[in-house]
C-alpha cells in the first residue's frame, strides 16, 4: 500500500522566500530576506526554498540571489534549494555554494512558453545537462510540474499529461517531483487520482510532493487527500504570499501557518512551531506593508486544553 501504519511524519517544504516573494512588487532588501529565512529555520522548517537563479529581468525581486546565498548562514540539517532554469543558472548556483536545486516546467506548452520561453519538450532538453551536472555534484534535485490540474491559458489538464511530464523528469534523475496547482483549481478527488496515476507510472509516493494554491479555498482539502493517498511532502509559504507572475489571477500559496495548524490538530508530526511560523509570517507581511490575511494568521492557533487562542503574539 501507499503508506505504513504509524507513518505520521510530514515534510513541509517552505517556498515563502522564493515563490512567496517573486510576485511581490514591493522590493525587499537582501538583509530582510535573510532575516525571513532565519526566522523560518528558527521555526523548525528544514527545507526552505531560498531564491531563484533566473533572469533578473524575468523576476526582479530575486535579482540579488548571488548576494543572498553568499550571506546566508547554512544550518546543519536544513536544505536551501534554489530555482534554476538553465545552465547559466546552474553555474551561478555552483558559484554560490548551493547543494540543492529545483528545475521547473509545466504540464502545458502554453504555460512554459509564458514562464520560461520554452515548450515542455524544450524545457526537458534544457534541464537534462543541468540535472546531470547537479547529479555529478551530489546535489539534491527537485522538479516542478506546474499547471498539473489546470492551465490559465488552455484550461483543463488531464492527469495523464502531468504524469507523463513527471515521468520524463524522473528519468532525468530528480529525487522529487512536485505537482503544482498553479491556479488553484484542483479538488481532492483529482489529487487522489493524480497520486495513483503517478504511482502506476513508477513515481513512488515518497518521491511525490504537492504545491497547492488556495485560490478557490481547496488547498487544505487537497492536502488531506494527498495525505490519504500516501504523500508526505507539501509546499507552503509563511504568510501565504506568492504566486506566479505568469499565472494571472493566481492567489497566494497555501499558508504555512494554516498547514501547520491543520497538521497539528490532525496528529501529524512535522517539527515546525506554529508560533515560530507566525513570527516569520508577521515579519514578512510588515516588510511588504500588508496585513496578514491568512486564516491562522488572523485567528491564531487554538489550545484544545484551554480553548484559548495561541500564537497571537504581543
Ligand atoms: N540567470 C541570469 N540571467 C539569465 C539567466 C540566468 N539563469 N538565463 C538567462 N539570463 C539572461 C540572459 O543573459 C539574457 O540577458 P540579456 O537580455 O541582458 O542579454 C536574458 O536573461 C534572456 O536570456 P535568453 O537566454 O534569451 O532567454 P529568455 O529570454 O528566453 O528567458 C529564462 C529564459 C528561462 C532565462 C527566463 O524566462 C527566466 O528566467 N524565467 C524565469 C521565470 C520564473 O522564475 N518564473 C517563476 C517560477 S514559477
Ligand atoms: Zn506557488
Amino acid at each position: 500500500m501507499t503508506s505504513r501504519p504509524g507513518d505520521r511524519n510530514v515534510r513541509i517544504y517552505e517556498v515563502g522566500p522564493r515563490d512567496g516573494l517573486q510576485n511581490e512588487a514591493t522590493p525587499i532588501r537582501t538583509e530582510d530576506k535573510l532575516r525571513y529565512i532565519e526566522l523560518l529555520a528558527d521555526a523548525g522548517l528544514r527545507q526552505i526554498e531560498a531564491t531563484s537563479f533566473v533572469s533578473p529581468r524575468a523576476i526582479p525581486q530575486l535579482a540579488d540571489a548571488d548576494e543572498l546565498l553568499a550571506a546566508l548562514p547554512r544550518r546543519e540539517g536544513v536544505r536551501y534549494p534554489v530555482l534554476v532554469p538553465n545552465e547559466r543558472g546552474l553555474a551561478r548556483a555552483e558559484a554560490a555554494g548551493v547543494n540543492a536545486i529545483a528545475v521547473f516546467t509545466a504540464a502545458t506548452d502554453a504555460f512554459t512558453s509564458h514562464n520560461i520561453g520554452m515548450t515542455v519538450a524544450e524545457s526537458l532538453a534544457a534541464f537534462a545537462p543541468v540535472l546531470a551536472r547537479a547529479g555529478e555534484l551530489g546535489w539534491w534535485r527537485r522538479a516542478y510540474v506546474s499547471t498539473a490540474f489546470g492551465c490559465p491559458y488552455t484550461g483543463r489538464v488531464a492527469p495523464q499529461t502531468a504524469v507523463d511530464v513527471a515521468r520524463r523528469l524522473l528519468d532525468l534523475g530528480v529525487e522529487e517531483i512536485c505537482f503544482g496547482d498553479t491556479i488553484g483549481v484542483g479538488v481532492p478527488n483529482q489529487v487522489g487520482d493524480l497520486v495513483n496515476l503517478a504511482q502506476g507510472a513508477g513515481i513512488r509516493v515518497s518521491r511525490q510532493a504537492f504545491h497547492f494554491h488556495d485560490t478557490r479555498g481547496t488547498a487544505l482539502a487537497n492536502v488531506a487527500a494527498g495525505l490519504a493517498a500516501g504523500v508526505r511532502t507539501f509546499d507552503s509559504s509563511a504568510g501565504g504570499t506568492g504566486g506566479c507572475p505568469y499565472a494571472p489571477g493566481a492567489a497566494g500559496n497555501l499558508a504555512t501557518e494554516d498547514l501547520v495548524y491543520f497538521l497539528d490538530a490532525s496528529g501529524w508530526e512535522h517539527g515546525v512551531s506554529l508560533d515560530g511560523v507566525l513570527t516569520a509570517a508577521r515579519f514578512i507581511a510588515a516588510k511588504l506593508g500588508k496585513p496578514l490575511t491568512t486564516k491562522v494568521g488572523q485567528a491564531g492557533g487554538w489550545d484544545p486544553a484551554t480553548g484559548a487562542a495561541t500564537g497571537r503574539g504581543a
